[in-house]
């Protein structure tokens, strides 16, 4: 999707990186730009963790708290991987001409790693600690995400080029 860069689209822009404009942009509109998209599936991943964090509130089996995990893990691949392809990659090209790209994709990594030790447990208590942790971790991550690294892609990107990203995102999705 390809628009004209407009008054409205910087003033938009501006207050998107402080995430006040973000709900308001939505309305009317068939494509977000990449980074609203993101924040989207964030805001959308935060209130599954949140239903979680209240199933684990009660007493479960370790078997329910795996097979619980294994849904955020599938639901985090899938928003990794179109988060990569569309966001980090681009950021990555930009900031190694600057040569600034160092652990851009550690973050990622070490989300990872609090997922693995839950399937390693039979103690369902533990289990669930760990998942706690895990799902603590991850909106951390989202946090920095939305702090650090999308508002310097809104800094570095042209809007038509977020909006141009926003527009795959949305075929991504509709693919997957
Ligand atoms: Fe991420
Ligand atoms: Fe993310």
């Amino acid at each position: 999707m390809h628009r004209s860069k407009t008054k409205s689209d910087g003033d938009v822009r501006r207050k998107k990186a402080t995430g006040q404009a973000f709900p308001v942009r939505l309305v009317g509109q068939s494509t977000p730009t990449i980074t609203q998209a993101l924040i989207l599936e964030h805001e959308i991943l935060r209130q599954i963790f949140y239903q979680i964090e209240r199933v684990l509130s009660r007493s479960q089996s370790a078997r329910v708290v795996k097979s619980l995990a294994l849904v955020v893990e599938g639901l985090l691949t899938n928003h990794a991987k179109i988060e990569i392809n569309l966001a980090y990659s681009v950021l990555d090209h930009v900031l190694a001409e600057r040569d600034a790209s160092q652990g851009l994709y550690q973050d990622h990594e070490e989300l990872d790693g609090h997922f693995a030790p839950i399937h390693r447990t039979s103690d369902p208590a533990k289990a669930s600690s760990l998942l706690k942790k895990a799902l603590t971790a991850t909106r951390e991550h989202f946090r920095r995400e939305e702090q650090i690294v999308f508002p310097t892609l809104e800094e570095i990107l042209r809007p038509e080029t977020l909006w141009t990203l926003g527009d795959q995102w949305r075929r991504a999705i509709s693919s997957s």
